[in-house]
């Protein structure tokens, strides 16, 4: 088990009986960050976030005015849970003011919620402002009945697959360096590749929501970090009218964006300093930002491997990425 995690969605010393019996009927392959991870509902999870699904799924019950962010993990939540928060609340919260971004970090604005749930059954968002905003890592399939049938909104941001995996890569050496400083980087691209890696496959997880957002587009709007962070303006905007929050002519959006920026997020106090309850450092959620920045730590081969998989993976269905 992950000895020197200080997260609590690695330890596994909080699971039920009820979760432990569970695991012992999944498939369960050795992973990368986590020493054990298992197959539920199509997706290889750790113990302890597997907990967290299952009693979100018993328990949690959408409003129709919830927004649902949902993305892959690394694939722009930070920045996203900013977004929304502040546009959301942007009457409550003038930018102007005191905005609880400048002293909050956006993990504790807008809950995790399989996150929550690994921790107890119990728990309660009655506290968080209406409407309410709270964010998942769980396949379209896999989400509480309630949000599918409510009318609720869901948000999902993705990334392209290189960035992605960098970007996970090096969250997870930082999260628990001695339970991944043996593994080579060339296995995890493999296993990644395979569907095999905590939280995948990435491409089953990203078509699924493209394809809910084509049924559906009243339902799931599809945005991706890569148009995010070319036209974020454009991209604010399509997002503030989908969530019922759009913009009207005399308001500004450009100082929405400027506070939520990389560049503004990562510089305060409460970003760069201390950990989050998770056990996680918030300074962790902020490295670089960038599009392309896979070409750091990817050879040109690993990075075709990728490139192949993703090609393969997403043919015939419209979506592609370029970087
Ligand atoms: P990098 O590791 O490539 O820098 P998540 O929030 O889903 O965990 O994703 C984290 C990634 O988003 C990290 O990518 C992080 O630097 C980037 N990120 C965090 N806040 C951002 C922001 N405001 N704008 C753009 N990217 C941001």
């Amino acid at each position: 088990m992950a000895s020197s995690s200080v997260s609590v969605y690695l330890k596994d010393e909080n699971l039920t009986q009820e979760t432990r019996d569970l695991l012992s009927s999944l498939p369960s392959e050795k992973g990368w960050l986590v020493s054990q991870m298992y197959q539920f509902e199509g997706s290889w999870q750790a113990p302890a976030l597997l907990q967290g699904i299952v009693n979100c799924q018993k328990h949690f019950e959408a409003n129709d005015s919830d927004v649902i962010l949902a993305t892959f993990p690394k694939s722009g939540t930070t920045w996203l849970k900013a977004l929304l928060f502040a546009l959301i609340h942007r009457h409550k919260f003038p930018v102007s003011g005191k905005h609880p971004l400048l002293v909050t970090n956006p993990h504790s604005l807008v809950p995790f919620l399989e996150g929550d749930y690994c921790v107890s059954p119990e728990v309660k968002f009655s506290e968080l402002p209406s409407p309410r905003i709270m964010q998942t890592h769980v396949t379209h399939h896999s989400l509480p009945v309630s949000i599918k049938s409510s009318c609720c909104k869901i948000v999902y941001c993705c990334r392209n697959p290189k960035d992605k995996f960098v970007s996970l890569w090096h969250f997870g050496r930082k999260l628990a360096p001695e339970e991944t400083a043996e593994y080579p980087i060339e296995t995890a691209v493999e296993a990644f590749c395979e569907g095999k890696f905590i939280g995948g496959p990435f491409w089953d997880h990203v078509l699924e929501y493209w394809y809910e957002s084509r049924k559906n587009p009243n339902k799931v709007l599809f945005v991706t970090y890569e148009e995010l962070k070319k036209q974020t303006e454009v991209e604010v905007k399509r997002i503030a009218n989908f969530i019922g929050c759009g913009f009207t002519a005399e308001e500004e959006v450009s100082e929405i964006v400027k506070l939520c920026s990389f560049e503004s997020l990562s510089k305060l106090e409460v970003n760069r300093q201390g950990k989050l309850p998770n056990g996680i450092e918030s300074n962790s959620y902020f490295r670089k930002g960038e599009i392309g920045g896979w070409r750091d730590t990817l050879s040109e081969s690993l990075a075709e491997v990728i490139d192949r998989t993703t090609e393969e993976k997403f043919r015939g269905s419209g979506l592609k990425f370029s970087c």
